[in-house]
């Protein structure tokens, strides 16, 4: 067992209208959370209107297998890997891939980290674009919670 992590950015290539990318998006985390559990795959997944970026965890075999697949994909172009590293445990380890879209609602979480305007991924590192991840599954995750919770 050795678990790594990998990192990488890509171009949203998603045509048409807000509500074509948004089903477009949706059809994309709902395979990749099928295909995630299948092969002990977690992550995150954040996306805007140009760009998404993804945070991949598991064993190194399967995720190379995904990463190759998924690099293959023409709905995104130019796609670049930030990072591969070992890791001692997983982070997402809740998602087989957690979908986050940057809405107003989460613009507070983007600013937190200094993204003001565009995602420009290519200014972010590994590290940056972890700890936004991880800040967006904290935020995603207690809005879950807080759905549940009787009022
Ligand atoms: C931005 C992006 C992220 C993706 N992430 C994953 C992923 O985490 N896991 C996965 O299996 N497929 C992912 N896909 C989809 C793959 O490119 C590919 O369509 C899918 O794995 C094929 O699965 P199938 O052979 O079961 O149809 C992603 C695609 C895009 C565009």
């Amino acid at each position: 067992m050795s678990l790594h992590q990998l990192i990488y950015y890509s171009r949203n290539t998603a045509a048409g209208d807000d509500r074509e990318m948004l089903r477009q998006l949706r059809d994309i985390v709902a395979v990749s959370q099928a295909n995630n559990s299948r092969d002990g795959i977690t992550g995150a997944l954040i996306f805007d209107k140009q760009w998404f970026v993804q945070i991949l965890e598991g064993e190194m075999e399967r995720i190379e297998a995904t990463y190759n697949r998924i690099a293959r994909d023409p709905r995104h172009g130019t796609i670049t890997l930030v990072e591969t590293r070992g890791i001692p445990h997983r982070q997402f380890a809740e998602w087989a891939m957690g979908g986050t879209m940057r809405t107003p609602e989460v613009q507070e979480i983007f600013l937190r980290h200094g993204i003001g305007g565009t995602l420009d991924p290519a200014r972010l590192k590994g590290g940056a674009i972890l700890a936004l991840a991880l800040d967006l599954k904290a935020y995603e995750m207690e809005k879950k919670a807080a759905i549940a919770r009787p009022a």
